[in-house]
């Protein structure tokens, strides 16, 4: 508009036109995104549009850069007025540099905006470069770099059982899996063999006491999961496993004291209250016990809850509820604290023992079922398998659930109140898993119910007995 005056222009336009960007932020700063004003100030001076001297620097067509200025000359005539000049892109980034610093300051025309012109081709020309892929982040810190690369090594003792058989699967299924070793004192060339033909990523190898079988398959072992054992009877309680099951715990856990001492150690066999004291005590006798990485897998329990309880949460999927199931592994030192359910629970009060009841004798049911051909194995490898995932992706340093799990109180941080309060030093809780293991232990007994709490006293009692059998059954050997 060269008939009305730029400063005019410049009143009328100066709050409000289509190059202005108004910020909130940074005390209401404005900018201009007028191709004719390459320091973006929002300013009478450097406002291309009105002034009769401006500069402005746009990528052109093919690739070049196009330096387009105002003939001062020729305010008369607005066709005219725009000057462009065109660098191809093969025009060296000197050349153009010296053309547009020489364009902008020659003849006193805008000497103030040479340096920013240059910089603005030198922006232009980088962002013409073919843009280069990002290389893959890489993990930070020492322990995250050690776990992207490391490969996770699962060990199955006791692979050819009833619950070693779909664990086993179950693992090999996993992509969170890379190597898997099955070890049993029967069948494990055949189920090996089996399992090897599905196809995904785990590498897999079947190990049988003979040629040291137990020292290759737990060699360089992260985790190691322990369903070997024999399984209840009818009218068999899971202390009476004990004489058998004790001995089978403390010879595999011997093994991995000396073969692969720093693995995490997942226990299955039965009476669980009683094998992870003995294994905390043949680990402690080798100098090698890490309570942080030694877990009683009590998950059945809290997965027989989340099932149990569905008619009254009205979960479409059980497992989107989160049950704390404290205490033990074993009938009454089972205590399920429906009161702190997420979401939250309304259990009739006249179903209320019963429910608690067949969360704490949920095996019984199983063993009757099946009529003596053993307890449960599929529900147990799910849930084996759920905590042993759990554990994978804390290792892996991904997040994981907070699930609770039979540990030794005084060695997992926060435990140790735990203890006191309940005077006893394994106990199963909520427990937060991290790439050392058991982060910390979560006291939920505060949170729990009259009533619960007076189930959790009961359990203790069973407990200690239970615990002290165990730690027992290492100190003072039976005679053979
Ligand atoms: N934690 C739980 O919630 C839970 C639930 C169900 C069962 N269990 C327990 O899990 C254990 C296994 O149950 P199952 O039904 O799979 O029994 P199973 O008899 O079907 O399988 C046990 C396997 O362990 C193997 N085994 C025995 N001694 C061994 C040794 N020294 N080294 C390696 N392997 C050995 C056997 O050959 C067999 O293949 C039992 O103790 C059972 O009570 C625990």
């Amino acid at each position: 508009m060269s008939n009305v005056s730029s400063d005019l222009i410049w009143q009328i336009t100066r709050g409000q036109n289509a190059f202005l960007v108004k910020r909130n932020d940074a005390g209401g700063v404005q900018f201009s995104r007028d191709p004719l004003n390459p320091t973006n100030y929002h300013s009478r001076k450097y406002a291309g549009f009105v002034n009769e001297k401006a500069i402005g620097l746009e990528s052109s067509e093919n690739g070049g850069v196009s330096l387009i200025a105002k003939n001062a000359s020729n305010t008369q005539n607005p066709a005219k007025n725009i000057r462009t000049t065109t660098f191809g892109p093969n025009t060296s980034n000197r050349k153009i540099y010296k053309s547009v610093a020489s364009a902008s300051a020659k003849n006193g025309y805008r000497a103030d905006l040479r340096e920013v012109a240059v910089a603005r081709v030198s922006a232009l020309r980088r962002s013409q470069k073919p843009k280069k892929d990002v290389p893959a982040s890489k993990p930070r810190g020492a322990k995250a770099k050690k776990a992207a690369e490391q490969d996770f090594l699962k060990i199955v003792l006791g692979a050819s059982g009833g619950i070693g058989q779909p664990l086993s699967l179950l693992l090999k299924a996993s992509p969170l899996v890379d190597e898997l070793s099955l070890y049993d004192v029967v069948n494990t060339p055949g189920v090996a063999a089996d399992l090897s033909h599905i196809s995904s990523p785990a590498k897999l190898q079947g190990f049988l006491p003979a040629d040291d079988g137990l020292k290759k398959a737990l060699t360089g072992a992260d985790v190691v999961v322990i369903p070997a054992g024999i399984p209840r009877k009818p009218g068999m309680t899971r202390d009476d496993l004990f004489k058998v099951n004790a001995g089978i715990v403390q010879t595999l856990v011997k093994g991995i004291a000396e073969f692969s001492p720093k693995a995490f150690v997942l226990i299955i066999s039965n009476p669980v209250n009683s094998t992870v004291p003995i294994a905390a005590e043949v680990l402690k006798a080798a100098g090698v016990f890490d309570p942080k990485r030694l877990f009683g897998v009590t998950t059945l329990d809290v997965v027989r809850a989340e099932t149990f309880v569905q008619e009254y949460s009205g979960e479409k999927d059980p497992s989107k509820a989160t049950i704390p199931v404290v205490g033990g592994h074993s009938g009454d030192t089972i205590v399920p604290l429906f009161s702190l359910a997420k979401p939250a629970l309304q259990i009739p009060a006249d179903k209320y023992d019963a429910l608690v009841n067949r969360v704490q004798f949920g095996g019984d049911e199983v063993v009757k079922a099946k009529d003596g051909a053993g307890s449960a194995t599929l529900s147990m490898a799910f849930a084996g398998f759920r905590f042993a995932e759990n554990v994978i992706k804390a290792l892996k340093g991904t997040k994981s659930e907070t699930e609770p799990t039979f540990v030794y109180l005084p060695g997992v941080p926060g435990g140790d109140a735990i203890a006191k309060a309940t005077g006893v030093d394994f106990f199963s809780v909520p427990v937060e898993l991290g790439p050392d293991g058991a982060a910390k232990a979560i006291n939920v007994l505060e949170g729990a119910s009259e009533q619960e709490k007076k189930l959790v006293e009961v359990a203790v009692k069973g407990l200690k007995t239970n615990i002290e059998k165990g730690v027992d059954f290492v100190k003072n050997p039976p005679p053979k």
